[in-house]
């Protein structure tokens, strides 16, 4: 089964948000979407989420899924908005309640901020299927860049969310709470393991050496071959020497802070304070 993939990329956070469609049908679900912000003023643009709408309007679709691959540090999820205009369950890892604890405990929430991924329509487990429309999707857990990580497998079609990235940029960071290279390589591995001409659809790109495009689509058996990071069958031990060296390096993405306090409650900003107005925190020396 060969779904139709439409892809969205928003250059301002590198994302790529999906619309993947039945081969013969009108269902849909949208995959990783964008609520575009600006930090320094403080304010949200629905621009890219806009632009899946009217996709999807034209194409007269009928979304069944807005699903996310896991809680984004990088950009803000546009579920909620996606949801009030298209319909369509909001799903993601079951592996959320781990994520809430641990940011609920970081951004210091009250007891109104609830850590049993309630704030989601569904909560997925490795293993897990569902369906969009006739087409069935399939669950794969693939933590590592968070404990809550999925792969949608969809047909043909591989979601992988930030688990690898285009062949000649490599794989997603480990370094955040609850992250583990060994948890990645061993994910990448049963991502792999999936017939060689499956498409794999990637989270994010940010080009590469050598590369001038963007890009977001490749194959497995393209990453068994080429993968900078973890091709031609590249051990455990060294993937994970590389991976946490190059971790080290790195410093915390830009919309980190309200991305988790908005993608840690399904794309919703926090409760407004009693003068009416929503705040996002920033927890000093802590990240
Ligand atoms: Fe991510």
């Amino acid at each position: 089964m060969t779904p139709k993939v439409h892809a969205f990329f928003d250059e301002a956070t590198n994302t790529v948000s999906y619309v993947v469609q039945e081969p013969q049908g009108r269902h849909c679900a949208i995959v990783d979407s964008v609520l575009d912000y600006d930090p320094a003023a403080g304010r949200t643009d629905t621009g890219s989420a806009d632009a899946i709408i009217a996709w999807v309007r034209n194409h007269d679709l009928k979304v069944s899924w807005i699903l996310e691959s896991h809680v984004h540090a990088d950009h803000l999820s546009a579920a909620p908005y996606l949801q009030e205009a298209l319909g369509g369950k909001i799903g993601i890892g079951e592996n959320i309640v781990m994520i809430q604890d641990t940011f609920g405990k970081i951004f210091n929430e009250g007891t109104a901020f609830q850590r049993d991924g309630s704030q989601f329509d569904a909560l997925f487990a490795d293993g897990d299927s569902f369906h969009i429309g006739q087409m069935r999707a399939d669950v794969l857990h693939t933590p590592g860049h968070t404990p809550a990580c999925l792969t949608y497998v969809i047909g043909d079609a591989a979601f992988v969310g930030d688990t690898l990235f285009m062949p000649d940029f490599g794989t997603a960071r480990c370094d955040f709470p609850g992250g583990s290279a060994e948890d990645l390589y061993t994910s990448i591995q049963k991502i792999l393991a999936l017939p060689d001409a499956t498409r794999i659809f990637v989270g994010h790109d940010y080009k590469a050496p050598g590369r001038d495009e963007f890009a977001w689509e490749t194959t497995v058996g393209e990453q068994k071959a080429l993968n900078v990071h973890i091709g031609k069958g590249r051990p455990m031990s060294e993937f994970v020497e590389m991976r946490t060296g190059r971790d080290a390096t790195l410093g915390m993405p830009r919309l980190i802070l309200p991305s988790l306090q908005t993608n840690m409650r399904a794309g919703h900003m926090p409760e407004p304070e009693d003068n009416g107005q929503r705040y996002f925190k920033v927890p000093i020396d802590t990240l």
